[in-house]
């Protein structure tokens, strides 16, 4: 059943605008292009999203969008061109706003056609001293955007100077996206609680002799049915030694028995990410061994979860994982001698290649510094990162113990940060080895 779920109000994509225009230096312009439509093949098209810049400001979701904040500007500061209605264009693609519609649905001040930028935007850049732009992430945009100011430099025995200063937007409206308001948590949430009724498929239906990807397709059906049109990045199902391999996406291999299988995947609901991984048994029931290096696993991950707190600093959750994992080690015989030194050498590399989070938001990598003047940043109320240690036990690893090598084993949640520490905002979804045995057993 779709689960109605909140939405971003129209009023908050202004205020967004507001604030950055707040943090713009005075005569200043910046300027953002849409995502382009990519090609999959032959006349195919990959599905198209919004740049999470570009909706972050806008909330607008077409392709061949430009968008312009111009503090100050007299007939409106929020400026957007996009294309123009067409019924012809319409009849074989899918509906336009246009720059009518736009201005009424998204609350923007000013807009026009796409075709006419050429003729307008140098015009709204003369006499701004500072430009704000993502340079290097469009190599066709940026070359455009060049185009732009030498127009307005070859204006200048009119009087006009083009920017003189050109500053990475990235700065500041990347610190904003970081800071998730209200509004944005409650999305987060739902988005959360829709992923969570997918995992929980997934460990109601697997079984032996499955394919990864119809495990894959469990979980996809699940989140459309909840509400979520797509999941927010390509889901890895791996089962076996397949779970070894930190970004596989393959997912087809058969699911054996006596294997475990690690879900990484999440939601995207109104263009935020979920991002959750469960790794569990294809019968319902965990061996020792499996058993063993899960509640390594798992007491790391407790412990780094436990870290996410205001006035702890961003690496500590990772550093509580590699003790809790180094410990567990240590006390399986797989790696030897003192745990301090062991961790002081990064002796648990061989096993946990990989750091333990990332912020999370529009972006599944989201968006915000890890670092700030050469010290860690401090965690602070309304960020949102993953906690996500794992153990992968190569088949290669030929000094291991035969009964350890090929489990591989990630569990991930999705962690804001409250005033009083944090709240796992994923935490319905079964995690305990009890817990997971006893849905799977529930569900059989
Ligand atoms: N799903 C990608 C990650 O966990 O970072
Ligand atoms: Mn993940
Ligand atoms: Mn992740």
């Amino acid at each position: 059943m779709i689960k109605r779920g909140p939405k971003i109000p129209p009023k908050e994509f202004a205020a967004r605008r507001a604030e950055l225009m707040g943090l713009m230096e005075p005569g200043s312009i910046a300027i953002l292009p849409s995502a382009m439509i990519t090609s999959r093949s032959g006349d195919v098209e990959h599905v198209f999203r919004q740049d999470s810049d570009f909706y972050y400001l806008t909330g607008f979701k077409e392709d061949e969008a430009v968008f312009v904040l111009a503090p100050g500007r007299e007939h409106g500061q929020a400026i957007l061109f996009c294309r123009e209605r067409d019924p012809e264009q319409e009849l074989w693609h899918g509906r336009i706003t246009g720059p009518e519609r736009a201005m009424q649905l998204y609350g923007i001040d000013d807009a026009f056609p796409i075709a006419d930028i050429d003729d307008i935007l140098p015009g709204l850049i003369e006499g701004r001293s500072r430009l704000y732009y993502n340079m290097g992430v469009r190599s066709d945009f940026d070359a455009r955007l060049i185009g732009w100011v030498k127009t307005v430099s070859g204006n200048s025995q009119a009087g006009t100077r083009p920017p003189g200063e050109f500053i990475q937007l990235s700065q500041l409206l990347h610190e904003l996206r970081l800071f998730k308001t209200r509004a944005e948590i409650e999305v987060m949430r739902h988005g959360a609680l829709i992923t969570g009724e997918a995992h929980r498929r997934v460990m109601a239906k697997v079984e032996p002799g499955m394919s990864e990807y119809q495990l894959e397709a469990e979980f996809v059906h699940e989140l459309m049915m909840s509400g979520a049109r797509a999941a927010a990045y390509p889901s890895i199902v791996g089962g076996g030694e397949n779970a070894c391999i930190l970004h596989y996406v393959a997912n087809d291999d058969v699911l054996k028995k006596d294997d475990l299988v690690l879900v990484d995947a999440g939601g995207e609901y109104e263009y935020y990410a979920s991002d959750v991984t469960r790794t569990f048994p294809v019968s319902g029931r965990f061996t020792e061994s499996q058993r063993e290096i899960y509640e390594i696993v798992l007491r790391a991950q407790l412990a780094a979860i436990d870290m996410v707190r205001p006035g702890n600093h961003w690496n500590q959750p990772h550093e509580a994982a590699v003790v809790e994992l180094t410990r567990g080690l240590v006390a399986l015989g797989l790696l030897q001698g003192e745990v301090d030194a062991l961790v002081e050498a990064e002796a648990y590399r061989c096993f946990y290649m990989h750091r333990t989070g990332h912020w999370l938001g529009l972006d599944v990598h989201d968006v915000g510094e890890y670092r700030i003047d050469d010290a860690w940043r401090v965690f602070e109320p309304g960020m949102v990162t993953t906690i996500e240690p794992g153990l992968y036990i190569s088949p290669a690893l030929e000094k291991v113990p035969a009964r350890y090598r090929g489990i591989g084993i990630r569990i991930e949640d999705d962690v804001l940060v409250t005033r009083e520490g944090n709240e796992v905002i994923t935490q319905s979804i079964p995690k305990k080895i009890d817990d997971i045995e006893a849905w799977m057993s529930a569900t059989a």
